[in-house]
Formats: structure tokens, C-alpha cells, sequence
């Protein structure tokens, strides 16, 4: 059954969940128009939704799904821990298990709190670097991702009529963003270590932290430069700021996180996703002197952190499963297929005859519909205009009907289940959806 079909069970679901969500969803990554594909079950790397029709999952909920969907071990932790309890206000051991999973894989990984969300853990990440440098700002790279909280919301896709001319200027994501939150927002711009310095320098008496993701799929899923690095590690011991490095997806590239990969010394580290095995998750983690700020142990915190939630013992669960599973030879060989993958998919570019170009690292792949150099947020925004974006949605769009699931952004990913003919399967769909891009221009 192709995709759309005003006859199927998930059109017919569509129009239910019109009634009862603002525009038909719940979730922003998950509607499409006319209407949503609705899941029925998955197993593997392969999901078959409510008529039946399977597809390989090629975004595994946005990287969180590293080993498949119900993998074993993690079913059976899951299960075998909902039987016992769910929720309830005592400590866990499994809790302690999971830190321990955690905790020593890279030398700033020392302590670590627990939260339900990346966006939390980002949130929690900002109050206690505030909390430890008594400083209000916060910098982060134009156009970066770091979930919802308003602050790491500052200027997520800002666009050249509010950008800025010469440099990056706080723009306000959601509307009726408060002009007050602006005011400590320090945006730079990614991997250009001069602008950078010069603007952290200005704001460098009333900077708490540097907010940065190492691979930011927005600025095109290049890593941070060396030079970017080495010019943090410097503005650190020059302004006493800190460093948060938001590896709620990129940790995934490496056994030890992005930082062990990349070089990069944080004060502060922000978790999710893979760490809770497919369950709701979330951490701050860092240097026994940062994260001495949550130490709530002889009275109030410095910066309190706690929720109803918070290390829930199913997502300690199956983050214990997932964790024991992610070993360097799993990454290795899952990093390895990436570079294959990648190739693959720029054969098929080149074969169709179409602009583009495959970007990513590990097991990580983006696609993009220019040949234009992607530097930073700016460079890719000017690749997704004239129609390249549109372009992009219509590809994703024909790789649903051709088995394959991606993301509209151009994202993809790998599981573990995948071997080298899932690569070619979506290498083929990706040369079938380039190619009948080219008949409709044509
Ligand atoms: C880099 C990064 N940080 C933070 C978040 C927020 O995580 P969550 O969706 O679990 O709130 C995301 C989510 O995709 C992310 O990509």
C-alpha cells in the first residue's frame, strides 16, 4: 500500500486524532500530511504499521533506538521490572547499576543525576552551571538543538531577515519568547573560532557556561574543529565559564561519548536517548566539583534537581541492558557500516546525477540537496532554500514507499540488527527516490 492512501486504517486514525490534538498530532516529529503513519509493531530494525506494510527503520526515534526495537535483554529487564514495581519513592539499586554503567567511560563522566528527558537534562545542565559560577548567560552555536528549554531554544532557526548582519544576534524560537531571556543568550557562530572568542570574550564576566553539541545536525553533522576545542578549553580557564557538552544524540558515536572521540573536556555532559534503552530518559553528568551543586544531602542544593519520575526504575532498567550492550565492538562495527552506508549513498547521488551531498560521522547520516560547503547553521540554512528543502521532504517522502523510514531534516541512522542489506536496500531506494526526483523536475 503506498503512502498516502485515503483508505487505509492510519488515514482513518488521522482523521480521529484530528478531533483531539491541535493539527492532528502530538508530537511535532511524527505528523505528516495528510496524515500520520501509525505503528503497529516492530521488532528488529524493521517496523510494520497499521496496514501492514513494513518498512526498515532508518531513524529509529531520532537515535535513541541504537540496538533495534524490543531487543531481548531490554524487553526481558523491562519486563521483569514492571512485574516487581513501576513507581515508587524509594531508592533502586538499578539506579545505582545504570550510573555505574556510565560514570568512568570518559575522565569528566564522575557523578551523575538522573532525569526524564534530554530537555530536562539540558535545563538542569544551565541551572547548575548558573548555580556554580553565581553567573546568569549561557552561549550556544546559532541554530543548535538542545531540546525545549527556553534558553537552549535561543535562536534554533533564526533566518537572515532577524540574524544579524555581521554577527549572530539572540532571536526568540518560540513567539512571545520574553525579550528579558534574550538578554542572556550569547549566540556564536559554529566552529569559526575567531568570531566566537571575540564574542564570548565581551560577555565573558557574566557567562555561566558554554552550551555545545560536538556534531550539531543543524550546522550540517560536521564535528567540532580541534581549533574550536582548544579555543573552549582556553575561554574556560580564562572566564571560569563552564562547558556543557549536550551529547543527548552524539554520545552514541563512541563508547566513552563524543568528548572521548573528539578531544573535548566538559565541566558538565547532558545524556539521553541511547542511555535509557528506548525508555523515557535523561542525565547531567560531569566533574565531582560541578555536579556537587545538586548535593542536596546537608539540606537544600545549590541548584536543586529532583522530579516525580526522576531514575524511574523502568528506564534504569533497560538503560542498565542498554548500557551493558554498549561496547566498543558494537560501536566499532555499527560506525563502520555508517562509512559504508554513507558511500553508498553518495554513489547513488552521483549515479542519479543529482545535487547533493551525504554528511555525518559514526553512525550518523545527513542528507542534503546542495553541493555548497556546510560550515555552520547559516551555510545549511542557504542549502535547504530554493526548493532543496521541499526536494528533501520529497525524498523522505518516496523512501516511505520504497520500505525505508528517515526523517523529513534529512536524518538518518543505524541499529545494530542492520547488516550490509539494509544498507544496500536503502542505498536502492534512495537511487529509485533521487531518480523519479529527476522525472517530476524534468
Ligand atoms: C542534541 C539534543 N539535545 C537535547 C535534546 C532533547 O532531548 P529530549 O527530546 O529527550 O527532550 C535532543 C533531542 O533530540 C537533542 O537532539
Amino acid at each position: 500500500m503506498a503512502y498516502p492512501d485515503p483508505d487505509s486504517r492510519s488515514a482513518a486514525l488521522g482523521a480521529r486524532a484530528r478531533a483531539v490534538f491541535p493539527g492532528g498530532g502530538t508530537r511535532s516529529l511524527t505528523q505528516l500530511a495528510p496524515y500520520p503513519i501509525y505503528a503497529r509493531e516492530a521488532e528488529g530494525c524493521r517496523v510494520t504499521d497499521v496496514d501492514g506494510v513494513e518498512r526498515i527503520d532508518f531513524i529509529n526515534n531520532y537515535t535513541v533506538q541504537l540496538f533495534g526495537h524490543s531487543h531481548p535483554a531490554i524487553v526481558e529487564a523491562v519486563v521483569s521490572q514492571a512485574e516487581r514495581f513501576m513507581s515508587l519513592t524509594l531508592a533502586t539499586e538499578s539506579e545505582i547499576e545504570l550510573a555505574e554503567q556510565i560514570c568512568g567511560r570518559a575522565p569528566s563522566l564522575q557523578r551523575i543525576r538522573f532525569t526524564n528527558t534530554g530537555t530536562e537534562a539540558v535545563m538542569h545542565a544551565i541551572k547548575g552551571a548558573r548555580a556554580c559560577t553565581g553567573r546568569p548567560k549561557i552561549a550556544k552555536c546559532e541554530g543548535v538543538y538542545h531540546g525545549a528549554y527556553d534558553y537552549a531554544e535561543a535562536s534554533l532557526d533564526p533566518d537572515p531577515q532577524n540574524w544579524g548582519t555581521d554577527r549572530p544576534r539572540p532571536v526568540g524560537y518560540a513567539k512571545g519568547t520574553p525579550a528579558g531571556l534574550l538578554q542572556d543568550a550569547v549566540i556564536i557562530p559554529f566552529n569559526d573560532v575567531a568570531q566566537s572568542r571575540e564574542i564570548l570574550d565581551r560577555h565573558a564576566d557574566s557567562l555561566a557556561a558554554v552550551l555545545v553539541d560536538p556534531v550539531p545536525s543543524r550546522c550540517g553533522g560536521l564535528p567540532m574543529s580541534p581549533a574550536y576545542i582548544e579555543m573552549l578549553h582556553d575561554f574556560r580557564r580564562s572566564s571560569g565559564a563552564l562547558i556543557i557538552d549536550d551529547e543527548v544524540v552524539c554520545f552514541r558515536l563512541h563508547e566513552g561519548g563524543a568528548q572521548t572521540l573528539y578531544g573535548l573536556e566538559p565541566d558538565l555532559t547532558t545524556l539521553g536517548k541511547v542511555i535509557g534503552g528506548g525508555m523515557p530518559i535523561g542525565a547531567v553528568a560531569g566533574t565531582e566539583e560541578a555536579m556537587s551543586v545538586y548535593d542536596s544531602s546537608a539540606g537544600k542544593a545549590a541548584c536543586p534537581q529532583s522530579g516525580t519520575f526522576t531514575a524511574n526504575p523502568l528506564s534504569m532498567a533497560a538503560g542498565v541492558a542498554s548500557m551493558r550492550m554498549f561496547t566498543k565492538d558494537a560501536i566499532d562495527r555499527l560506525n563502520a557500516l555508517g562509512e559504508t552506508a554513507r558511500e553508498r549513498l553518495r554513489e547513488a547521488f552521483r549515479i542519479a546525477g543529482v545535487e547533493g551531498q551525504i554528511t555525518g560521522e559514526g553512525s550518523l547520516i545527513l542528507f542534503h540537496m546542495s553541493d555548497e560547503p556546510l560550515a555552520d547553521y547559516r551555510a545549511v540554512y542557504r542549502a535547504g532554500t530554493e526548493g532543496r528543502a521541499r526536494r528533501l521532504e520529497a525524498l523522505f517522502r518516496s523512501l516511505l514507499n520504497h520500505g525505508v523510514i528517515t526523517s523529513f531534516t534529512g536524518m538518518a541512522c543505524l541499529s545494530t540488527p542492520m547488516e550490509e542489506a539494509e544498507i544496500d536496500h536503502l542505498a536502492d531506494a534512495v537511487l529509485a527516490g533521487l531518480r523519479s526526483l529527476e522525472r517530476e523536475a524534468a
